[in-house]
């Protein structure tokens, strides 16, 4: 459930018309909804509840600092991968001990600072890594607490670009060679062994998956403790998967998923900590965009947008599914027209949709991409020299650009001319 509703026939975020947001803010922007990034915080600390937890948001799913500090306020932690996602949720006011750090490539100077600014665990996902951040903490005198992440070796039945549970994939270590990687992670200095970090993929729409990755992560904690190993957290990752449509789609609810997590790893006696991205993110997001023109192809009409691949890159990435709703609602008896709808860049990957039946819209009209929170706004580029679109967070009936459109002089001054030209 979100907080994008029709009212008065115009579609409203909470209590806010998205008409009037893009009279102030001009198109294209992304809106998101406090209320719905808290609804589905809420939800996850409720269906992990009595366990000892933390809900560690993935901020690569939507990383904007208004949004990170909504969800911190509430109690979350977050996951990061990448300095520059540490200090997001620093600034925020996340603190250090709310933080795990993910990724498979850290490097000494992101493991550097985030020992200097506070850390809950590093996930490890290799055994160079694992030695690099020991020659790290020793230098600097500190005890790095860490997780190895597991390669269980289960098809998440997901997007093959966001599978990363099978033994071929680059992540984690195989969990196979778990033992031999945790009995030297005990010897290394300035290393401290705190649990076991397993993620199989995203946008997974069946709980199956996650069940036999889990069941294996029990196992493997009982193996560990018998070898002498303190595993006392368990990071179990994010890849809950969202509906992308009104009509056929009803993956696993958070409820659902806490039952299952209370069920394969809840005798354990280990703090649980999840990293979903989409679920919280996903449906809290729009992106609004206006029509530039109608234009009759053969034997098909392309809507024009003003949002473009560069803005929202999903659907010419991984060929995704966005609902796409007219921000003035149709007549209740008015039939569909067919469109391809576009952006203006110039590559005919630039399609967001084909064959796509919509309410008739014309010049100037106002459209929205739902369920575009989660890996839209993250992954926008410039390309073709459009400016990053800005984002809105609304709450009740107010509404406040949380990143501002750059002006041409900002994008033109981060070019510099060497003085030899
Ligand atoms: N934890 C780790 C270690 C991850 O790699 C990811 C996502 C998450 C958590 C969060 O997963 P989520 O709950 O959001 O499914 N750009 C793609 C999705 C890439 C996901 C990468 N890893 C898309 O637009 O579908």
């Amino acid at each position: 459930m979100d907080h994008f509703l029709y009212r008065d026939g115009t579609l409203h975020a909470e209590d806010v018309s998205l008409r009037d947001i893009a009279a102030t803010v001009g198109t294209p922007f992304y809106a998101y909804s406090s209320a719905t990034l808290t609804r589905h915080y809420n939800l996850f600390h409720e269906a992990l509840s009595p366990l000892p937890h933390l809900v560690c948001f993935a901020i690569k799913s939507l990383s904007n600092i208004a949004v990170l500090k909504t969800l911190g306020d509430l109690g979350a932690g977050m996951d990061v991968v990448s300095g520059g996602e540490y200090l997001r949720a620093r600034a925020a006011g996340v603190p250090g001990d709310r933080i795990v750090f993910s990724g498979v490539g850290k490097t000494r100077e992101e493991m550097r600072l985030a020992l200097t600014g506070g850390i809950r665990q590093f996930n490890v996902e290799s055994e160079p890594e694992m030695r690099a951040l020991s020659e790290v903490a020793t230098s600097l005198g500190v005890i790095a607490p860490i997780t190895i992440r597991v390669n269980p070796d289960v098809d998440a039945r997901t997007h093959e670009k966001i599978a990363t549970g099978k033994k071929d994939n680059k992540f984690g270590i195989p969990i196979d060679r778990a033992s031999s990687v945790y009995a030297e992670a005990a010897l290394l200095p300035g290393l401290k062994v705190v649990g076991i970090d397993v993620h199989i993929g995203s946008q997974l729409t069946e709980l199956e998956p996650f069940e036999q990755a889990y069941l294996k992560v029990a196992d493997l904690t009982e193996r560990l403790r018998a070898e002498g190993h303190t595993i006392t957290r368990l990071d179990l990752g994010g890849g809950l998967g969202i509906p992308y449509t009104r009509s056929n789609e009803a993956p696993p609810l958070p409820s659902d998923y806490g039952a299952l997590i209370k069920r394969t790893v809840g005798h354990l006696g280990c703090e649980i900590e999840i990293e979903p991205g989409r679920l919280i993110s996903g449906n809290a997001g729009v992106l609004v965009s206006r029509v530039i023109y109608v234009k009759e192809g053969q034997g098909r009409d392309f809507l024009i947008l003003d949002a473009a691949m560069n803005d929202l890159v999903r659907p010419s990435m991984y060929g995704a599914h966005h609902d796409i709703d007219p921000v003035i609602e149709p007549a209740a008896a008015t039939l569909p027209h067919t469109y391809d709808v576009v952006g203006p860049v110039c590559e005919t990957g630039d399609t967001f949709a084909k064959a796509r039946p919509l309410a008739p819209l014309s010049e100037g009209d106002l459209v929205v991409f739902r369920s575009a929170g989660a890996y839209g706004a993250v992954m926008a580029s410039e390309y073709n020299t459009r400016p990053l679109i800005p984002e809105v967070l609304v709450k009740g009936d107010q509404f406040a650009v949380i990143r501002a459109r750059p002006t041409f002089d900002e994008i033109l001054n981060r070019d510099t001319l060497p003085e030899w030209l």
